[in-house]
């Protein structure tokens, strides 16, 4: 038996994804304590760096939850506050030229922030300053895919015209 009560009416494959993203949602809850416990350190750069987690845990629980919602939703009647169903969006191409745009700066964003990690080299050892780069980079890389994605499917939408 599992501890998840899992929806009525889901298929065995669509029961077990439900099962492991309730399970992971609370897995990314007890996380997130322990980084929100780990934030009020009394060393500040201790305290800001957990900080920083502890603002992605919360966005990960927040999208297993949204998830897991999305598949109640399949089943029973009251739609909640699950992920947004993928569909044709409005105007394809004004949203493909938008996220070019946005990716153009993006990649501008990735070159100025390796220029200035390698800027400040000398102080990495001695500051936050390079590690805040580093995570700013790998947010970088995260809008890239998101940005891409977007256009792949307004790409798509408008071949489907
Ligand atoms: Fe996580
Ligand atoms: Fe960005």
């Amino acid at each position: 038996m599992s501890a998840v009560d899992i929806p009525y009416g889901l298929s065995e494959i669509e029961g077990e994804l439900y099962e492991h993203l309730v399970t992971h949602a609370e897995f990314e809850m007890k996380l997130m304590g322990k980084y929100e416990a780990l934030a009020t350190s009394s060393t500040p750069w201790v305290g800001f760096l957990a900080g920083l987690i502890a603002e992605d845990e919360e966005r990960h629980h927040r999208l297993y939850d949204q998830w897991a919602e999305s598949l109640r939703s399949l089943v029973q009647r009251e739609s909640g506050e699950g992920l947004p169903d993928l569909g044709a969006p409005d105007d394809p191409a004004a949203l493909v030229a938008t996220t070019e745009a946005l990716l153009e700066y993006e990649r501008k964003d990735l070159k100025e922030l390796r220029r200035l990690e390698k800027a400040i080299d000398d102080v990495k050892d001695t500051t936050v300053w390079a590690l805040v780069l580093e995570v700013m980079r790998a947010d970088t890389h995260k809008h890239i895919a998101i940005l891409e994605f977007v256009r792949h499917q307004a790409k798509l939408a408008q071949k489907g015209k």
